[in-house]
């Protein structure tokens, strides 16, 4: 798969980079985001945000609308990654189940940091059979679809759709499979956000 630095200078994705640093430290400095993407930079830096959704597509907010007063139990969410996104869908629930190919340490350190540690059940997946047979398992409310956007995006649908609720991340292309599932989903049962023509944007997709 082609990468996003393929064929530039040093230079040049040092200045791309710099200006999405630039870019989170802006965003953050509005006063309408959830505070503990703040309290994490503070303690973290900006290294930790690296391909987290929830400061660079507003997805916390998005969150905040569609979770927050609405009485929801448990939420999973497939691509872990460092956490962040897990922390800020912990306060909207009791419990949220995130699920990943990869161990990465740092989450402890931030759900620690923000006590929210007991909230969140962490599931190391060896394969995706087994994380459809534990999600099977799972009773939830909202899920959030942001692991392998390359190649699972349709079966993580799959495998979460029984609750009904579900954001899909990286829906930034027409080939890209969150895109290709948004459109063959009913269009009244969709809502999609797009924060630029380079920027990932979200889709919500709900049929209760
Ligand atoms: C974009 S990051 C997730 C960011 C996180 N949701 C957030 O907003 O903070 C994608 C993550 O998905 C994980 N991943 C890749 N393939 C996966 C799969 N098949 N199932 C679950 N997670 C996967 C990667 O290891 C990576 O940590």
């Amino acid at each position: 798969m082609k990468g996003q630095f393929d064929g530039l200078t040093k230079e040049q994705q040092l200045e791309i980079k710099m200006k999405r640093v630039v870019r989170l430290i802006n965003s953050l400095m509005d006063g309408n985001r959830d505070p503990i993407l703040r309290k994490i930079y503070d303690e973290f830096g900006p290294r930790i945000f690296r391909r987290c959704s929830a400061p660079a597509d507003f997805a916390e907010k998005l969150f905040r609308e569609k979770m927050r007063g609405k009485g929801f139990k448990t939420a999973v969410e497939i691509g872990c990654l460092n956490g962040i996104t897990a922390a800020v869908m912990s306060q909207y629930v009791d419990v949220v189940h995130t699920f990943d190919i990869i161990d990465w340490k740092d989450k402890y350190k931030i759900w620690k940091f923000l006590g929210v540690e007991k909230k969140i059940r962490f599931h190391l997946i060896k394969n995706e059979l087994e994380k459809y047979d534990i999600i099977n398992g799972l009773d939830f409310d909202i899920a959030y679809v942001d692991g392998n956007h390359v190649n699972c995006t349709w079966s993580d649908y799959l495998v979460t759709r029984k609750c009904g609720r579900i954001f899909l991340h990286e829906a930034t292309h027409e080939s890209s499979q969150p895109w290709e599932l948004a459109e063959a989903l009913p269009e009244k049962e969709i809502t999609k956000w797009q924060f630029g023509p380079k920027v990932c944007s979200l889709v919500y997709w709900d049929n209760k």
